[in-house]
């Protein structure tokens, strides 16, 4: 496939301005704000190097640019079931295609994020890295596939993937061309460095016979300086529970006192447990490495099988495994089969133009049976939920995300569907144009188990419906009756007027659960626009590609 650059697509030249000739061009695709970390980190590494650099969210990227550029590192993180992170899809699905061409004068390195807990470990960068070299690009250093403690060997990649941009560019060292990144706040708090914010309120807004328990969460940021839009998410960094770190260092043989060092700190074993590891997510090399200590056949069987290793993974804690294949620890040993604590990320609630230095937030609480019938929880939910008093502190972080924005234009229509937790950014969405005075019409969709015991926010939207804020809400509750109706069934049985909407400029939202919810909710979408529209399956599809491109149709799910 190589030499044939000049191949595909020499159609009208793009109008849009060329990268300097011989620029290193960074793109990333971030779904929590890793890849880009990671992505700003590699550029100021490039920078110290003195290679002209420009740095874009593939938001903000026309994928026909990537036929001009001449080298391109991607940083990309993975979703759900292998799939890319929410502004990767266009590119991806070009370059599957193929209808980008050929890109025969492209040098190219990917850098993979990921978790080795899932099935399709970094799937979106072994894509890519896999499309690019059939579109005749050469590869410049092997692909990196980085598991979720990444820090180190993204610097580490960078370094290698810069030394051979350096080799390989050929431009003067003063034509730096502005970044594509929009500078946020200038607040001084960040992921490794988070605010010590005041737990304000903490109220279950699910009924007393609910399935399910979610709060609705309050947060001060008075003081941080922290500014958040609609679209954004805050994120929870949270203390193990005490009990679970005490079951834990007993099924070790452990007293706690150890001292152990955890990136780069050292500190007693039970303060790492507590604060630095994780404790309430598994991930298939503990597994691996605990058969690797242990003289259990069964333990070693699992671990040989990856699908096995793999589900029981999924389905419990590491004190689970502990308990059910029991081996006596060491300190250090115990701290090498443990991943390092990760904070997690919760699409804001709320609006600064309605709460001010508040920050809210739609938390549901994890919890999980076990196989002996007792209850494990998640991570922060539970944190959240059960274990921090109202008035006392917790260290967050205010993650920006772009791909997750209101219209610009204040009198463009919005449909939004979340169901379940998945309402939150659109209770934020609704604050603000409330705010704003904007004049566009608003549509939600929303979905839960039952009316009576989980109509998130009922007041509010029946206050919105009221003062005519709310244009339509159509609602969904699954198990009211004998079958089950989702979102995605209202979606279809408005097909016409939502088809209506989209022709009149409407944006499409969607948040909520990746891995079923979303891709009914799209498939129910392509239904309407291929009915209502009257088009082909295919004209359909380019019908919300191009939604997707002129950012009409964002989601944000997890
Ligand atoms: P269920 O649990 O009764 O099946 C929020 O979790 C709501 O989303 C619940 O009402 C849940 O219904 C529903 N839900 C479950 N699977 C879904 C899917 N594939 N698409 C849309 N909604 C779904």
């Amino acid at each position: 496939l190589y030499g044939l650059a000049q191949a595909g697509g020499s159609a009208a030249a793009a109008p849009a301005p060329a990268a300097p000739q011989g620029q290193l061009v960074i793109l990333y695709a971030s779904q929590t704000g890793n890849a880009k970390g990671v992505a700003e980190a590699i550029k100021a590494q490039a920078e110290a190097k003195s290679i002209p650099v420009s740095l874009y969210s593939l938001a903000d990227y026309k994928a026909k640019q990537l036929k001009k550029e001449s080298h391109v590192l991607l940083i990309t993180c993975t979703q759900g079931e292998g799939e890319p992170p929410e502004s990767a899809v266009d590119l991806h699905g070009l370059l599957k295609s193929g209808k980008l061409g050929k890109l025969g004068d492209l040098k190219f390195a990917v850098l993979g994020l990921g978790d080795s807990s899932y099935e399709f470990f970094c799937q979106a960068g072994k894509d890519f890295d896999a499309f690019l070299t059939q579109a005749g690009a050469q590869r410049l250093i092997e692909r990196g596939d980085l598991d979720v403690d990444y820090r180190e060997a993204a610097a580490a990649w960078g370094e290698a993937a810069l030394a051979k941009v350096a080799e390989t560019l050929s431009a003067a060292p003063s034509a730096v061309a502005p970044a594509g990144v929009v500078a946020h706040g200038t607040s001084a708090y960040d992921k490794f460095n988070p605010f010590a914010a005041t737990l304000l309120t903490n109220q279950k807004i699910t009924g007393r016979d609910s399935t399910k328990d979610i709060r609705h969460i309050e947060i001060s940021l008075e003081g941080s300086d922290l500014r958040y839009q609609p679209g954004d998410a805050l994120g929870v960094w949270f203390d193990n529970d005490a009990a679970l770190v005490a079951e834990l260092l007993a099924l070790a043989g452990l007293s706690g006192e150890e001292p152990v060092s955890v990136s780069g700190q050292s500190q007693p074993l039970k303060q790492a447990l507590t604060q630095s590891l994780e404790l309430t997510r598994l991930h298939a090399g503990f597994i691996t490495g605990l058969a690797e200590l242990s003289d259990d056949a069964g333990l070693k069987a699992i671990a040989a099988d990856k699908a096995q290793s793999q589900a029981l993974a999924a389905a419990s804690q590491p004190v689970e495994v502990l308990k059910r294949f029991p081996v006596t620890l060491s300190a250090e040993q115990l701290v090498g089969l443990l991943r390092p604590l990760t904070p997690r990320m919760y699409s804001i609630a709320s609006s600064q133009a309605e709460v001010e230095e508040e920050v809210h937030l739609t938390v549901g609480v994890v919890r999980y049976p076990q196989a002996d019938g007792t209850l494990r929880s998640g991570g922060a939910s539970s944190y959240l939920a059960d274990r921090l008093a109202e008035g006392q502190s917790v260290r967050v972080f205010v993650e920006h995300n772009d791909n997750f924005r209101l219209p610009a234009n204040p009198a463009t229509p919005v449909i939004m569907v979340g169901p379940g937790t998945g309402i939150a950014p659109f209770r934020a969405f609704m604050q603000q144009r409330e705010a704003q005075g904007d004049e566009g019409q608003n549509w939600l969709f929303f979905g839960n188990p039952h009316f009576t015991q989980d109509f998130l926010y009922q007041v509010e939207w029946q206050k919105y419906v009221k003062s005519g804020l709310l244009t339509r809400i159509d609602l969904a509750f699954s198990r009211d009756q004998a079958h089950k109706i989702y979102v995605q069934d209202r979606i279809r049985e408005r097909g016409a007027e939502l088809w209506q909407w989209l022709e009149q400029g409407a944006h499409f939202y969607v948040c909520g659960d990746a891995n079923r919810m979303a891709k009914d909710v799209q498939d129910a979408l392509l239904d309407v626009i291929a009915q209502h529209g009257g088009k082909d399956r295919e004209a359909a599809q380019e019908y919300l590609n191009e939604l997707r491109r002129a950012k009409r149709y964002q989601r944000d799910v997890y």
